[in-house]
Parts: C-alpha cells; sequence; structure tokens
C-alpha cells in the first residue's frame, strides 16, 4: 500500500502498542478489566471509599510498567517521527511512559490524555508530583528505589514527590504542599480527559490519521476516527482485531503491532 504524501499527521495509540512489552491490556482475554472491576479502582468514588486498594492497583501497575521496555512499534513512531518532510503528533491512552522512553531526545512528546503512572497529584490544590514509588506492593512495603518509571532527572528535580521528608497516614503519603492525601495522576471513568482542545485541533488539522492498538471503547478517544475523518483526514486502524468505527477508516490492518505499524510508517517514507 503507497498512501500520501502526508503533510500533519496524527497518531492514536492505546494498551494494544504496550502488549508485547509485556503490559496488560484493559479488554482482551486476561486483561485488567477481567481481573479488576473498574469501579473498584478506576473511578473518584473508588479513591473516596478505599484509597489503599487504589493504590495498591496502580502500584501494580507501576512495577509491571517499570520492569517493560518500548518495543519495535514505539520505537518505529520516533524514527519516523525523525524524518522530515511532515508534523507528527502522537497522542496516547496509555500511561505506561513506554512512549517517553522510546524517545529520549524528545522527538515525539506525547500528550498523555489519561494521565501518567510516574506522576501523582495532591486531591488538595492539583499540584502534580513526579513519583515512581508503589504504595502496598506484595511484601506489603514499598518499590525498590531506582525503578526506571521516573527518569533520573525528574527524581533530581523539586517535582519530586520523595525529595520531601513525607508525613503519611493509613501508609499513604501526604503531599508536602497541603499535608493532604495524593492519587495517581491517572483519568478516570466520570473525569475529563487531559490536553482535549489541543487534541481536538490537532484531529481538524489532521492529514492523516492513525489509530493504533486502540478497541474504540473509551470515549472521546473511541471519537477521534470519526472526527478526523469527517475534517477530510485519511484515516488507518492497526489493530489485532476490528474495531467498532470501521465506518471511519480507509485503511485496517490487522496485526501485530511491532510488525504493522514499522511496515506501515516506512511505507510513507
Ligand atoms: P483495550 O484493552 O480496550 O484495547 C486494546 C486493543 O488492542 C484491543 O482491540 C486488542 O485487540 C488490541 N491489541 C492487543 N494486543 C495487540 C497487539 N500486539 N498489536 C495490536 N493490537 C493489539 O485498551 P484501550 O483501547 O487502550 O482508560 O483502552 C482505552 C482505555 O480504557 C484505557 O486508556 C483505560 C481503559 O479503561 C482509563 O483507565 C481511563
Amino acid at each position: 500500500m503507497k498512501l500520501g504524501p502526508f503533510k500533519n499527521i496524527v497518531i492514536l495509540t492505546g494498551a494494544g502498542i504496550s502488549a508485547e512489552s509485556g503490559i496488560n491490556t484493559f479488554r482482551d482475554s486476561n486483561g485488567l478489566w477481567e481481573q479488576h472491576r473498574m469501579e473498584d479502582v478506576a473511578t473518584p468514588e473508588a479513591f473516596k471509599r478505599d484509597p489503599q486498594l487504589v493504590w495498591r492497583f496502580y502500584s501494580m501497575r507501576r512495577l509491571q510498567a517499570a520492569h517493560a521496555h518500548p518495543n519495535r512499534a514505539h520505537e518505529a513512531l520516533v524514527k519516523f517521527a525523525r524524518t522530515p518532510g511532515h508534523e507528527v503528533h502522537l497522542i496516547t491512552q496509555n500511561v505506561d511512559d513506554l512512549h517517553h522512553r522510546a524517545d529520549p531526545t524528545d522527538h515525539l512528546p506525547p500528550l498523555c490524555m489519561h494521565g501518567s503512572l510516574n506522576q501523582s497529584r495532591c486531591v488538595n490544590c492539583g499540584t502534580i508530583y513526579f513519583d515512581d514509588h508503589a504504595y502496598f506492593n506484595l511484601k506489603g512495603d514499598y518499590a525498590p528505589q531506582g525503578t526506571i518509571l521516573c527518569t533520573p532527572s525528574q527524581k533530581a528535580s523539586m517535582d519530586y514527590l520523595h525529595q520531601y521528608k513525607l508525613d503519611y497516614r493509613d501508609f499513604l503519603p501526604l503531599s508536602p504542599c497541603c499535608k493532604a492525601a495524593i492519587r495517581p495522576h491517572i483519568v478516570w471513568f466520570g473525569e475529563i480527559p487531559f490536553h482535549m482542545t489541543k487534541i481536538n485541533n490537532l484531529l481538524t488539522d489532521a492529514d492523516l490519521f492513525v489509530s493504533i492498538g486502540t478497541s474504540g471503547q473509551v470515549y472521546p478517544a473511541a471519537g477521534f476516527l470519526q472526527i478526523a475523518k469527517m475534517s477530510g483526514a485519511t484515516t488507518v486502524c492497526i489493530n489485532k482485531e476490528a474495531i467498532p468505527q470501521s465506518q471511519w477508516i480507509d485503511h485496517f490492518i490487522q496485526g501485530h503491532a511491532s510488525v504493522e505499524v514499522p511496515k506501515f510508517f516506512e511505507s510513507l517514507t
């Protein structure tokens, strides 16, 4: 398939792009929502009811992400962004930080619309801290220092939570700013994703929109194919299985992200 040339390329990624790095998706068999009820761990109400349970869930995800590495699909996107002649923007629903780690020179900084596993925020004033600790891991204590979820410069910055001498309540740290609870800096069900104004502008300006490894079940991201298509973009979907938005997809490429993503982006250069 030879498409293009394109000038404004917008890419959306979901959990499928990180599956081959060993990170659980949400809705595949053995996915996170088969093992946990999202109402218990991914809503503001759940955090009010049982913050320890919510932190245990995100702590396990931090530990899993800290041991994962970017795969050929993450790397292919960065390689493509480095080639001249087009603008490339990346929107991700993933919180695992693998796009950042595949891109140490920051050629393709992702808009993390669902937040980031390596950040926490004060529930009182909203201050965001880098935080890669696991609370309530399986050993009942903290994660070993030196996880790779926060980079050395994030750990050295004044925004790193554990630079401070922290007070704790119920084994959970209180924010240095307000001495209030801290929560994962993750968008939960019922909350509005981050960067939506910028994302809408990118979608309406795109001449190519590529959706990778997302099931098309969660809005607003599930509506991006339609917005891009109705704004005049060519739309491509790379996924292991069909998704509900087929009427808005010009080219569907079925397969594994680590194989199909490098192949597709090489075909554009
Ligand atoms: P899902 O788990 O819903 O979907 C992952 C998609 O990736 C599925 O359609 C799989 O078929 C596909 N897939 C799996 N492995 C793949 C591979 N190796 N190559 C290509 N495709 C593969 O994950 P998301 O769509 O990202 O939100 O989920 C969207 C949001 O729902 C998440 O960001 C999360 C969740 O609830 C929040 O937590 C707010």
